[in-house]
């Protein structure tokens, strides 16, 4: 209550002690402008106003006018402007009792409504800020994880060109050897007495090592031909990397094929320490981005690879049913500690080197896969290995009937 004197109120005790918990200011008033009661925010900023004073000096600054306005058409509203502070907003409300009419006076402080929207504003754009650096992050774990495998995929397709080369370089002397040979059997041939040349003809086969040749050739063509379908292949297999992001439509798509490519790219990487077996139980079409999710196994064969230290086992599974298809990639590493479970698909959650993990593999993984309404289920023991199922459904949700989307995880 103020200290003024004051008739029986007129305002209700639950009144006034609802707006004592409102942070900005309210005051009751009468018609003749008495102050009944005001809450704290009120007195605070009358205080901020004129040190010393009382709530009153919050209804001076409504002219008289404006005052009998409120009084007369039961509402009145405006700006003040007073001096050293921000610009204020007051609203009256006047209510009509038979003998005299009660008040509510409401004061807004406008420049902390745009103090909120310059926060808000700020705030959107640290917002789309962090969007667009999450999505150079998510660009840059991509890149790290192709870069990882460039090295490999290097020395993997400069292996086969290497003897693909050399072979070339053989063939290209047997070429020479056999032409040699041909010329001679023409000039035999076309001699007065072909007969004659025979023992000529013999000494220049051996001397040329025509036998030799005549079991080397089909070989080294054999082998050449392997080399190149092998660097096909890997070229190949990495378009469907290189797609990524860019094919926006989902399509049926072969999950083993895709499995497969994928290993062959990370294979070089993980062939001196693992042993690798398959139990493909064969699966329908998968409606999917295929890119996309030959990325979250390829994320996940990096992973299971880095886990054996040594040497171990890799398991590639699959099976469905009528609706969800899976792939599981098992592997006989070092496990994952309980505590770590809840952290996997953390952006930045990593237990390797600085250099070596980025700790991103997984949330992407996790995007991926959420984005395709599915899910990766993980079980893991510690020093005896980890298991990653890759559950997605077979069709995906027409518009409208997304119950599944927030499966994921
Ligand atoms: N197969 C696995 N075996 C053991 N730990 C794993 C396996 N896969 C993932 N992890 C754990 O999860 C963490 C996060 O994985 P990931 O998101 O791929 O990031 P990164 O591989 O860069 O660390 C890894 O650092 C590791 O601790
Ligand atoms: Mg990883």
């Amino acid at each position: 209550m103020t200290d003024d004197i004051a008739p029986p109120s007129l305002w209700s005790g639950d009144a006034v002690w609802a707006a004592s918990a409102i942070n900005f200011p309210v005051l009751f008033l009468d018609g003749d402008r008495l102050v009944h009661d005001a809450n704290p925010a009120a007195r605070a900023l009358a205080e901020k106003l004129a040190p010393g004073s009382g709530p009153e000096t919050l209804v001076g600054m409504v002219s008289d006018t404006d005052w009998a306005t409120a009084v007369r058409q039961g509402h009145w509203q405006g700006v003040v402007r007073p001096e050293h502070m921000p610009p204020l907003a007051l609203e009256i409300h006047c209510g009509h009792a038979p003998d005299s009419p009660h008040c509510i006076m409401v004061v807004l402080d406008i420049s902390e409504r745009g103090e909120r929207k310059r926060q808000y504003e700020e705030l959107q754009r640290t917002v789309d800020r962090l969007a667009s650096t999450q999505e150079q992050l998510l660009q840059s774990e991509k890149m790290a994880s192709i870069g990882q495998l460039a090295a490999g995929v290097a020395h993997e397709i400069n292996n086969p060109i290497g003897y693909v080369g050399s072979n070339l370089g053989t063939l290209q002397d047997y070429g020479t050897a056999l032409i040699a040979l041909v010329e001679k059997y023409h000039e035999a041939l076309f001699s007065d007495d072909p007969a004659a040349h025979r023992d000529e003809l013999l000494q220049a086969r051996q001397r040329l090592d025509i036998d030799y040749i005549v079991g080397d050739l089909p070989s080294l063509l054999n082998e050449s031909r392997e080399g190149i379908e092998r660097v096909t292949k890997i070229v190949q297999d990495l378009k469907g990397f290189s797609r990524v992001g860019r094919d926006r439509q989902m399509q049926p798509a072969d999950l083993l094929q895709g499995l497969d490519s994928t290993l062959n790219i990370v294979w070089n990487d993980l062939k001196y320490k693992v042993r690798l077996e398959k139990h493909y139980t064969a699966l329908p079409p998968v409606e999917c981005l295929a890119s996309e999710i030959n990325q979250v196994f390829l994320n996940l064969l990096l992973n299971a690879g880095q886990a054996i230290e040594q040497r171990g086992t890799i398991v590639l599974a699959s099976g469905c049913d009528d609706s969800e298809a899976w792939i599981s990639i098992t592997d006989s590493g070092c496990g994952i500690p309980p505590e770590a479970m809840s952290h996997l698909f953390d952006p930045f959650f990593t237990t390797k080197p600085i250099g070596r993990g980025t700790g991103l593999g997984l949330a992407i993984s996790y995007g991926i896969v959420a984005k395709h309404h599915g899910r990766i289920d993980v079980s893991s023991r510690v020093g005896q290995g980890s298991t990653f199922r890759v559950v997605l459904p077979i069709r995906q949700p027409r518009d409208g009937q997304e119950e599944g989307a927030d499966r994921a995880g």
